[in-house]
């Protein structure tokens, strides 16, 4: 239950992106006004600021240095007296063969030692990051490996919820919707799967689908069912 008397205006960086738009209308869902905050919005930032009593700190994809972006952010609220963050990580962040879940592991480290209130989110793979467009969903990774796969709409309903309810303060929260497979989840909609080679560019995106490969990505489900029931 949100608590009536907490955070309205509410900023979101990173909130013209995919998952910002998905927590942008989950809180406006619940009556609040939140701030959306992308490259444009940088230069006025600490006026974007005022009257903020939360934000949620979403950083840029593949970005070169998260911890130096997340500890400018931090800087920021702490300037403009915003007491509260809840800050977007990932599933298993200290997986050293990823470097940039490593860069979201050093991230959360900042937030703890912040001196704001703060709350973390782990969040598994998006399932909307699967092309389903059919017939054959291909993906540079073990089709049959686990994953914790999360629906953005779930995961912008978590962080509407502790957003706006401080006594989520201190919490790390991993969130999946459901446990599967590509195949299983291509088999769904009636379409098949198939490994391809992991030829992409980026140094970073190649690391994470070898670690795909080879462990997949499970994510428990229980807090997100608890987070969710109890909205
Ligand atoms: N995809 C997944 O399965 C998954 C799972 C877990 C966690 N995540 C994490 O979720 C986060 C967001 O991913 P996303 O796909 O939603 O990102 P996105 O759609 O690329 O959005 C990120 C936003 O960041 C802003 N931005 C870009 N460069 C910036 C900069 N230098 N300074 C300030 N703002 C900048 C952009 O807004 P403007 O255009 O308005 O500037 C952009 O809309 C990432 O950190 C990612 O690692 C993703």
């Amino acid at each position: 239950m949100n608590d009536p008397a907490g955070p309205r205006r509410v900023a979101v960086f990173g909130g013209h992106g995919k998952t910002g738009r998905a927590v942008i209308a989950a809180l406006i869902e619940r009556g609040a006004e939140p701030v959306p905050l992308g490259r444009a919005e940088w230069p006025a930032l600490g006026t974007a600021l005022i009257g903020c009593q939360a934000a949620c700190v979403i950083a840029p994809n593949l970005h070169p240095d998260e911890p130096d972006y997340v500890a400018t952010v931090l800087g920021a609220l702490t300037r403009a007296g915003v007491p509260r963050v809840v800050y977007h990580s990932v599933a298993s962040p200290y997986a050293p063969d990823m470097p940039h879940h490593v860069g979201k592991a050093r991230s959360e480290d900042l937030v703890r030692r912040s001196g704001l209130s703060w709350t973390i989110l782990q969040p598994g793979a998006y399932r909307e990051n699967l092309d389903l467009s059919g017939p054959t969903v291909t993906v540079p990774y073990d089709v049959d490996a686990v994953f914790g796969f999360l629906d953005l709409a779930d995961l912008g309903a978590v962080a509407a919820t502790v957003l706006l309810d401080a006594s989520h303060a201190g919490a790390t929260y991993e969130l999946a919707t459901r446990q599967a497979t590509v195949r299983e989840l291509a088999a769904e909609c009636g379409l098949t799967a198939q490994q391809v080679p992991n030829e992409v560019e980026h140094p970073w995106l190649r690391a994470m689908f070898d670690y795909y490969d080879r462990h997949g990505l499970p994510v428990g489900l229980g807090v997100l069912r608890h987070l969710l029931g109890s909205r």
